[in-house]
């Protein structure tokens, strides 16, 4: 393995200024940076999307090319079976694709106690805050 693609879906690109009570204030590119800096060796490729479409062809490109995944799917987790389709694809090929969570979704409103991708999903990190990144880098990187 010598890259990871971490595909953060809608309003994740906000993060910093969007609610930091609940998502801290770190940036996408304070994450690019936080995990450049435990890689190693392995290419970290962040990316952030609001377009289902987009996130879905990221899922196609990493069963295409066999690359492992962090995926936060962010409001998608709660209801888009397209999106856990695409999910279904890359672990059924074989290649470890981790769903996490920045805050904790079963401590907060009831629609987000449910996962439509955790089920096809290789693990699933959530509470930590950017830490579940790191966590699940680390679960990859051990595995590889
Ligand atoms: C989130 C939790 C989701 O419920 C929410 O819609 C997000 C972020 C998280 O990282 O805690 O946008 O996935």
């Amino acid at each position: 393995m010598s890259r990871i693609l971490v595909l953060n879906g809608p309003n994740l690109g906000r993060l910093g200024t969007r609610e930091p009570d609940v998502y801290g204030s770190f940036t996408l590119e304070d994450l690019q940076k936080t995990l450049d800096a435990a890689s190693g060796p392995i290419e970290v490729v962040v990316r952030q999307t609001d377009s289902e479409p987009e996130l879905m062809s990221w899922l196609f490109e990493a069963v295409d090319t066999s690359t492992p995944v962090i995926l936060n799917p962010a409001a998608f987790t709660h209801y888009s079976y397209a999106l856990r389709d695409a999910v279904a694809q890359v672990t059924k090929a074989g290649v470890p694709l981790i769903e996490v969570h920045i805050s904790n979704p079963h401590a907060r409103e009831e629609f987000r106690h449910t996962s439509v991708i955790s089920a096809v999903a290789t693990g699933v990190i959530a509470g930590f805050g950017q830490d579940s990144y790191l966590l699940a880098l680390a679960q990859l990187t051990r595995s590889a």
